[in-house]
């Protein structure tokens, strides 16, 4: 099987933060695949645009770098990739550069423009100030802002509202990279392109919901960043609501970009709330020690951070309720955090068991059916039934997955998410990305969770390196019946 790829318009992209972690982990390398399948024509730029004081050399040595082993093995391919590469030293709360910088960006005045702000969001009002000042704000200018946007429903507003003064909305894409996610995006065809699944979508016939982001790593490179964010505003409040919205919302009348904002809205406005009155009974936060990840000795956040005084997330498990007419009384788990067992990412959607046995005790009991949708790795859904085991003798019981990984299916490696966001930004479309009000409902359901565990005065609890969080968070999910998924089931 084989996909196409259509090249896009000639754009000029500017990386904000050109040097710093997403950017050479990721943006470089995927804008370089994208280019060698052709979808990136050469009359585009990408513009590195940073503090650090580099020449232009210095910058193409550093995406060589950042591309590592592709950039050997397309040798041809990266000479002409670096070929479109340029660079200007700018501390943009400052003056200087500017004027050069504004005269660059000008000389291709017909190339779509895309300003990517993958800086810390405590610059994203400055940067935008700046670009509406250079007049950089017009025709098909564009800005992308990386989450979080804002640490509460405050600062979100601030920044939404100061960029909201140079760019149109229709021209901010608020980018949250879980939406880019090949299984995310199957999860609308799987839901709205099978007859099969809408009519049980409820909960008439759903028992629960998981939802797990669990990811091995620790702090890395990120300890300021991180020690400043937690898990519920630097996950939860955009990667695992997105999520939800997307098993949970209503069909939209079409995939046209509001028609899919305005129904994931209405989920986020939906869920109940969570507050000082029940977040003891409904959330969990867990900070790791030091223990074995992936077959190492790894040191505790604290250590990490060197600070023994964070109290500061890495890990929360919650239990939400969706208010509406279809999800009364469906719990949704969600859980994710740092240091976990292994890197995974997937939503299980559990149906409601039988009624009734019609087998007898020694045949064993139909288990609950199971829709599993792999986000990574080995992306795939898998649909668990009872059937019978096969060959003689009693009739027995066996749950079994219907069992389809993307990679054996149709032996292509899925692409990634940002592969896509990033050329959805050239082409003008917003599908995939996060409306202000989204945002803005996201932060005013996450706010009293933050305030509730602040006023609890309570540290999070700890958990060793390597599993899978405190305890209590399988006693929130187990209170009620059910265990979390775990391995590949
Ligand atoms: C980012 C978070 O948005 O998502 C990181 O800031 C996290 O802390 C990352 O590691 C996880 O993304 P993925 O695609 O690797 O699951």
């Amino acid at each position: 099987m084989t996909s196409v790829s259509l090249p896009v318009d000639p754009f000029d992209l500017v990386i904000f933060g050109g040097t710093g972690d997403l950017a050479v982990r990721k943006l470089l390398p995927v804008l370089f695949k994208r280019f060698v399948d052709g979808q990136i024509r050469p009359a585009s730029r990408i513009i590195g645009v940073a503090r650090v004081v580099l020449d232009e050399d210095g910058y193409r040595r550093l995406v060589r770098d950042a591309l590592g082993e592709m950039a050997a093995a397309f040798a041809q391919q990266c000479e002409a990739f670096l070929a479109l590469m340029a660079y200007h030293p700018l501390d943009v709360r400052k003056d200087d550069g500017w004027d050069r910088f504004t005269s660059f960006v000008n000389e291709r005045p017909n190339n779509i423009r895309v300003f990517y702000l993958s800086t810390s969001p405590g610059l994203f009002i400055d940067i935008c100030q700046r670009l509406g000042e250079c007049r950089l704000n017009h025709g098909t200018a564009r800005v992308v802002l990386e989450k979080p946007l804002g640490r509460d429903l405050t600062g979100a507003s601030e920044i939404n509202d100061a960029v909201g003064r140079v760019f149109a909305e229709s021209q901010i894409y608020r980018i949250d990279h879980y939406l880019g996610k090949e299984t995310v995006q199957n999860l609308l065809v799987l839901r709205f392109g099978n007859a099969l699944f809408e009519p049980l979508w409820s909960t008439a016939h759903i028992d629960h919901v998981q939802i797990t982001v669990a990811e091995t790593l620790g702090l890395g490179r990120r300890a300021d960043y991180y020690d400043r964010y937690g898990a519920l505003r630097d996950m939860v409040q955009n990667h695992l609501l997105q999520l939800l919205c997307m098993v949970t919302m209503e069909p939209p009348s079409s995939l046209l970009p509001d028609a899919v904002r305005d129904e994931k809205l209405k989920v986020l406005r939906a869920l109940s709330p969570i507050d000082a009155s029940n977040a003891a009974r409904l959330t969990v936060r867990g900070q790791y020690r030091a223990g074995i990840s992936e077959g190492q000795s790894v040191p505790g956040y604290l250590d990490e951070l060197k600070d023994g005084r964070s109290s500061t997330e890495t890990f929360v498990a919650l239990k939400i309720e969706v208010g509406n007419w279809r999800w009364a009384g469906v719990p949704f788990y969600l859980r994710t955090g740092k240091r976990l067992p292994e890197k995974v990412s997937e939503i299980v959607v559990a149906f409601k068991p039988v009624r009734h046995s019609v087998f007898a005790r020694g045949s064993g009991m139909p288990l609950q059916n199971k829709l599993v949708l792999r986000l990574q790795p080995d992306e795939g859904v898998k649909l668990w039934l009872t059937i019978k085991d096969p060959g003689p003798g009693g009739l027995r019981l066996r749950h079994v997955p219907l069992d389809m990984s993307f990679v054996e299916a149709f032996g292509v490696q899925q692409p990634d998410a940002y592969e896509r966001l990033i050329l959805d930004v050239v082409r003008g479309n917003p599908t995939l990305f996060m409306r202000r009000d989204e945002v803005e409902a996201a932060w005013r359901w996450t706010d009293p969770i933050l305030d509730a565990w602040e006023s609890s005065n309570e540290a999070p609890r700890p958990y060793a390196a390597g599993s899978w969080g405190p305890s209590a968070a399988v006693a929130l999910i187990e209170r009620d019946g059910h265990t979390w998924n775990e391995g590949n089931d």
